[in-house]
């Protein structure tokens, strides 16, 4: 295998975005941006570079927690400080990422490409020419580097904004995605100049460099599909709905079964097992495990965990619950509940909870978790039928083989066999009606 660095360029302001949140930390299908990159250049190399400048410490806090020395990928990922007072542009954000011991060969690509694969890079990485390229076609280029091929031969990649009239209506565009030999590159990198509109150092000029040196330049043809920057919200929101239905199909392939598949959304983190059932407008968000569960209409789920249940329809499955052969019904709210065999079948909130096998939840029942200053948990056994309209004021526990009278406020424990009940007596009070509204019945 070549030895292969990847670099990746990621220390733009991304002012397009208009946020406060950096461009490569935005998110798509739950993933943030930049660990899309990076996880297509560990499928060639070990030695993978990410440039930073804007919010360096916050991107490179957010790679040392997903890519870090204790995880899968430790040591292979780290992050370079681009000198982008003194060069600033793609091009010395190259020049930031070569520095050291490199590879033979170098990939560079750019940190805003989320849909970019793995298939892709590999094959650029084994290109042989000491410079080669990769390309698509749009309708509409505008916002991309114009790709000028004269007799066959790539000439130069020109900036939109230092393009001619002629240049603009050329609709083959440079992709952000490089791969060099290392003599190329370090060679070339220190030739360019910024003499343009934005006054920045461009690797894109490496291409008319090499082609005035008369070196071949190797081109890779791609789509938008694979290779689409994102610059702007709108394109984010372009290129998750090109990853979402991408996923989703390899879902369905895979066995599980989608109502309306395009008003679903799927984390990319999401794990499903045996045969799912999705209906539409359910959003699966966070690490979430699904096996044989039938997720209703309008559900939410957040890094949970569903084994054989039917949840909602409109049900809130918030993070780290456990729910195993549990039946959840429609306005249902659970958080940090281990659930195993019960049946919570309208408007609850099960929050800091485990509940036990064959205990039924009434309509209406609220485990009350918070005293305002901290959480507590309740602890209900099995075989527990709480009626409709009960308060668990937490911490507290309720043994095996209770039945709690609708309308009870729980604030003490009681024992196994027992009936719970805290009500006021009820009063008749008779002639009432006809008295107050004054008319007979
Ligand atoms: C760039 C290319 C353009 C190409 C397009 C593909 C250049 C000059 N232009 O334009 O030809 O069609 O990508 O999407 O390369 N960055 C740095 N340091 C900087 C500036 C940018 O690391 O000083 C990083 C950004 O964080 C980003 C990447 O480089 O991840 C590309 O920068 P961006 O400003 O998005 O370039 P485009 O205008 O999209
Ligand atoms: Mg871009």
């Amino acid at each position: 295998m070549r030895n292969i660095s990847v670099v990746i360029l990621a220390a733009g302001a991304g002012t397009r975005m208009k946020s406060p949140t950096p461009k490569v930390l935005h998110r798509l299908a739950g993933r943030e941006m930049i660990d899309f990159a990076i996880r297509a250049a560990l499928s060639v190399s070990s030695d993978v570079r990410v440039v930073l400048f804007h919010e360096f410490d916050l991107i490179a806090a957010h790679i040392g927690a997903e890519f870090g020395e204790s995880g899968e990928f430790g040591g292979r990922v780290r992050c370079v400080r681009q000198d982008h007072l003194r060069f600033p542009g793609t091009g010395g954000a190259a020049m930031a990422g070569i520095e050291g011991d490199c590879g033979d060969r170098i990939v560079v690509l750019n940190g805003d490409m989320p849909l970019i694969t793995p298939e892709f890079v590999k094959i650029l990485s084994e290109k042989e020419e000491a410079i080669a390229i990769s390309v698509f076609e749009l309708e509409d280029p505008s916002g991309y580097g114009r790709v000028i091929i004269r007799e066959n031969r790539v000439e130069k990649i020109v900036e939109e904004k230092d393009a001619s009239e002629a240049e603009k209506s050329v609709n083959i565009v440079n992709a952000g995605v490089y791969s060099f030999s290392r003599e190329f590159l370090t060679s070339f990198l220190p030739q360019l100049q910024n003499n343009n509109a934005q006054k920045e150092y461009y690797i894109t000029d490496l291409i008319a460099i090499a082609a005035a040196n008369g070196i071949p330049i190797g081109a890779v043809k791609g789509d938008r599909a694979t290779l689409m920057g994102i610059n702007s919200k709108s394109d984010l929101a372009n290129a998750e709905k090109i990853y979402e239905d991408n996923l989703k199909k390899q879902l369905m392939n895979s066995g599980v079964i989608m109502r309306m598949p395009e008003t679903i959304f799927i984390d990319d983190r999401a794990v499903f097992e045996g045969e799912c059932i999705l209906e539409n407008g359910v959003v699966i968000s966070g690490a979430c495990k699904i096996k044989n569960s039938h997720i209703k209409t309008y559900s939410v789920i957040e890094e949970s965990v569903i084994i054989e249940s039917d949840i909602g329809p409109m049900a809130h499955i918030r993070p780290q619950s456990q729910i195993v052969k549990t039946h959840i019904g429609n306005f249902v709210e659970t958080k940090n509940a281990k659930l195993n065999g019960v049946k919570a079948g309208h408007l609850s909130y099960l929050g800091d909870a485990e509940i036990g096998e064959n205990t039924n939840i009434g309509a209406g029942t609220i485990t009350c978790n918070y005293d305002g200053k901290k959480k507590h948990k309740t602890t209900i056994g099995k075989d527990v039928f709480i009626g409709s309209d009960t308060q668990l004021v937490a911490p507290v526990t309720i043994p095996d083989n209770v039945i709690i009278g609708a309308g009870t406020t729980v604030t003490k424990s009681c024992e196994s066999g027992d009936l719970v009940l805290s009500r006021t007596e009820q009063k008749n009070i008779a002639g009432f009606f006809a008295r107050f509204f004054g008319k007979t019945c």
